[in-house]
């Protein structure tokens, strides 16, 4: 069974069972039933397995992968002006986010920047889910205008007068490059491509293969960045042990809001499990940024997966095409994914407004807001069922989301 559809299963006996409390007068702790126990257990960070491994990175669990992506995500020379790294955007110590409505880097962008933390547990990546893995997804960025704006063909310079050493005890020798233009790319400004089209297939097709591994060593980089534990987290753990000392982490407003959180808000249906989300696709209404010109979402990004050069199927995966289940399931034409978006975890999330997919929303209290009313979708339809909250409900709910923010902030383990 998927996780999701677990935790659901777990939300079902957990409002039956609440029922039961009430009719047999069983005993709380706290004021939960067992079962709303048993689903609060759920969503403890205590929880959360190990992210699943991506077959199609045979390099993810090397630390020397690892800390070569860590030096390439915060080397501004891997972009076209010399001034935005990955950490322009996914600052360390913003939950690696900027806390903007858009991206910005060599221009502006579409959508808002997403944090990385525990992105290793999506089986799809961005908003739209246009890229399966983590090291295909970071190959994005680096040839978008609006972002890096760089070449692959010019990054493979860059690896080779600064971390040679580095790439080739991961990676294995890198190309010659000696009678290669400087900048050179399948998807860049004119002249790029022109110069791309001059090189024979096999020189392209070395250049792609480091520009795959730039992607592999992020990846294995990201991997390692954790969630620090929350207040939640911590009240969770007393109802589980039964540690009156705990029960005072949250107040009691803090806990109504819980208790709306799993109960008629229904948020937890699609924001479950430990990161509270279920990597899915929805689309709830949210109007677009520019009225009148729709984001199509998961649509359009369908397609654009299964045609990824650098997805599970293609020449620079390490996965056997049996084990690229997620892409070789998809299916690419669906109605319902038009404007839809993944749901978003939502650890931290009360430090990082604005908020939606592209900053549409500008604090808490206005996303409460948006879930109360639950308005008719301008594209696609919208999934959600309006919500009756009072003010002093709505204002529960805000609080609750408060409690997972971690004291510490995300950490970087040892290794
Ligand atoms: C200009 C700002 C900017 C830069 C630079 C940038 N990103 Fe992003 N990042 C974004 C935005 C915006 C999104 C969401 C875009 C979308 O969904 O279309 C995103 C999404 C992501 C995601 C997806 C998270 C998820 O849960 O799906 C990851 C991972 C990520 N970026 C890593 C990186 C890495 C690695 C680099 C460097 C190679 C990088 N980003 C460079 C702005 C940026
Ligand atoms: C049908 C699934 C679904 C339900 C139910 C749901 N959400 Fe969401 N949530 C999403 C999706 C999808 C997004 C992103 C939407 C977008 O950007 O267009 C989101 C975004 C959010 C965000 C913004 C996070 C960010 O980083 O931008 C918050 C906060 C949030 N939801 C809280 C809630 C609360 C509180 C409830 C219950 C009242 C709830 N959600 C119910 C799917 C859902």
């Amino acid at each position: 069974m998927k996780p999701a559809t677990r935790w659901v299963g777990l939300l079902g006996a957990a409002l039956a069972a609440t029922a039961a409390a009430a009719t047999f007068g069983l005993a709380s702790i706290d004021g939960w039933s067992a079962d709303e126990i048993t689903l609060l257990a759920s969503i403890r960070l205590q929880e959360l397995p190990p992210a699943p491994p991506d077959t199609s990175n045979a390099y993810e669990a090397s630390p020397a992968a690892a800390s070569l992506g860590r030096q390439i995500f915060f080397d501004r020379r891997f972009s076209g002006n010399g001034s935005v790294s990955c950490a322009s955007c996914h600052e360390p110590d913003r939950q690696f986010q900027d806390g903007k409505p858009l991206g910005q880097g060599m221009g502006t962008g579409a959508r808002r920047t997403m944090p990385v933390v525990g992105a290793g547990y999506s089986p799809f990546l961005f908003w739209d889910g246009r890229k399966d893995s983590l090291w295909a997804q970071a190959l994005g960025p680096l040839e978008d205008p609006a972002e890096h704006g760089g070449s692959r063909l010019a990054y493979t310079h860059l690896l080779k007068s600064h971390y040679r050493a580095e790439y080739e005890a991961v990676f294995g020798a890198l190309p010659e490059l000696d009678r290669l233009p400087e900048d050179a790319s399948p998807l860049g400004t004119r002249e790029q491509r022109a110069a791309w089209r001059s090189m024979s297939e096999d020189a392209r097709q070395q250049v792609s293969r480091v520009f795959a591994n730039i992607g592999k060593a992020l990846a294995a980089y990201q991997k390692t960045l954790r969630h620090g534990e929350s207040r939640l987290d911590r009240y969770v753990d007393g109802l589980v042990d039964r540690d009156p000392r705990a029960f005072a982490q949250l107040s009691a407003q803090e806990k109504n809001g819980l208790r709306i959180f799993i109960g008629k808000g229904q948020c937890i249906t699609c924001h479950n499990g430990p990161l509270l989300t279920d990597q899915h696709f929805h689309n709830t209404g949210v109007a677009p940024r520019h009225p009148g010109q729709p984001d199509p979402g998961r649509r359009a990004a369908l397609a654009r997966v299964r045609d990824d050069e650098f997805n599970c199927l293609g020449r620079f995966s390490d996965a056997q095409p049996e084990q690229c289940e997620e892409l070789r399931f998809l299916a690419t034409d669906d109605h319902a994914m038009a404007s839809a978006f993944k749901t978003p975890g939502l650890r931290n999330v009360a430090l990082r407004a604005p908020y939606m997919h592209a900053g549409q929303i500008a604090t808490l209290t206005g996303v409460v807001r948006h879930y109360a009313a639950a308005p008719p979708a301008q594209a696609g339809h919208s999934e959600l069922k309006p919500v009756r909250l009072s003010e002093s409900e709505v204002r529960d709910l805000v609080a609750f989301l408060g409690t997972l923010s971690a004291v510490a902030g995300p950490v970087h383990p040892s290794n």
